[in-house]
């Protein structure tokens, strides 16, 4: 693989340096392109060369894609539900703007493999559990709107031009690299694990839990967690599956396990060995009651089989970070 090129647009990221690291153990030539607005330093790799650049610069995204390479992973983008909602203008711009010039310069350039980041925000609210590939799309945030276009746009490039995508709809991403080699915390975070993080250490004064009315078994929202180095490994698998065969997808990344956010609690408190503050407060906007994915069409893809399938493993990997150098 070592003569196998990969640029990876987003590589400085939380799921991208994951994946970076991923396909670099399995012998692939890496170039990262981040322009580095929540792509960190800390998440670069040595053995992978970096480019800092943006992708609404098309003049850049032409020079770097000229040098040649076998597949792009993208996952630049921006990734706040609400943020989406209060400011779709930037949301238009850098994720549906963005990937189009992505899929352009790679169609001028000749690359002809993509791995895209797309996202469960493309279901909406589902209308049954597990949720599997053929379930209607109907985004609810423009955050998942942008992603469900941007796989439609992937759909009509692979119709028209020698152009093979497969899209990974990511359910929600936790945990870090079990070895420690990844440190980059996100900046000001929205989700779950990161903000009781935030509490367990005391950047926080309490966890806010958000509606236990739902119809669930506690009354609090299930989310199917999977593990990031579970996410990088289906990365590497699509990169080489695209280099067999040229044929599109879009499949599904999740657990088939649900685990609702007292569930997430509970798991912490066993880990860091302490009780954390929370109280309950209304329902986010736009919150699902149950999101859980089928991985069967993965499974059979990809021969993908995620090897985090414990929460309190899951988490464990993400309070090592914090304890790291006490
Ligand atoms: C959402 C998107 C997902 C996207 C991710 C990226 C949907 C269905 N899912 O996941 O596709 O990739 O954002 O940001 O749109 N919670 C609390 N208190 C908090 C924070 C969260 O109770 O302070 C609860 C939420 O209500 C939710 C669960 O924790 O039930 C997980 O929330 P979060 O980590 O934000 O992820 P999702 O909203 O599920």
């Amino acid at each position: 693989m070592a003569n196998t090129k990969v640029l990876v647009i987003g590589g400085a990221g939380y799921i991208g340096s994951h994946v970076v690291k991923a396909l670099l153990e399995s012998g692939f030539s890496v170039t990262v392109y981040d322009n580095m607005s929540s792509g960190q330093t800390c998440n670069l790799f040595a053995d992978a060369a970096f480019i800092k650049g943006d992708i609404l610069d098309v003049e850049k995204l032409n020079t770097v894609m000229a040098e040649g390479f076998d597949a792009v992973v993208h996952l630049a983008a921006k990734k706040a539900v609400g943020e989406s909602m209060e400011n779709p203008q930037l949301y238009a711009a850098n994720n549906l703007n963005g990937s189009v010039n992505i899929f352009n310069a790679m169609v001028n350039n000749g690359i002809k493999n993509i791995v895209f980041s797309s996202s469960a925000a493309v279901f909406g609210a589902p209308q049954y559990v597990p949720v599997d590939e053929k379930h209607p799309l109907n985004p609810m945030s423009f955050y998942g709107y942008t992603k469900m276009q941007i796989e439609q746009v992937m759909h009509w490039f692979a119709r028209l031009k020698d152009f093979h995508f497969i899209a990974l709809r990511y359910f929600n991403a936790v945990g870090y690299a079990a070895d420690g080699s990844i440190t980059g915390r996100e900046k000001n975070p929205q989700n779950l694990l990161p903000i009781i993080m935030e509490v367990a250490t005391g950047k926080r004064n309490k966890l806010h839990v958000f509606g236990n009315d739902y119809d669930t078994p506690d009354g609090t929202c299930v989310r199917d967690y999977v593990h990031v180095t579970d996410l990088a490994t289906a990365h590497v698998a699509a990169v080489q599956k695209l280099l067999k065969e040229p044929q599109s997808y879009c499949l599904n990344l999740g657990t088939n396990k649900g685990t609702s956010v007292l569930e997430i609690i509970k798991a912490t408190e066993r880990v860091i060995g302490k009780k954390l503050p929370y109280d309950f407060a209304p329902r986010r906007a736009g919150d699902p009651a149950v999101i859980v994915a089928t991985n069967e069409m993965a499974k059979k893809v990809l021969n993908w089989h995620p090897q985090y399938t414990d929460i309190d493993k899951i988490i464990q990997t993400t309070w090592n970070l914090e304890t790291k150098d006490k």
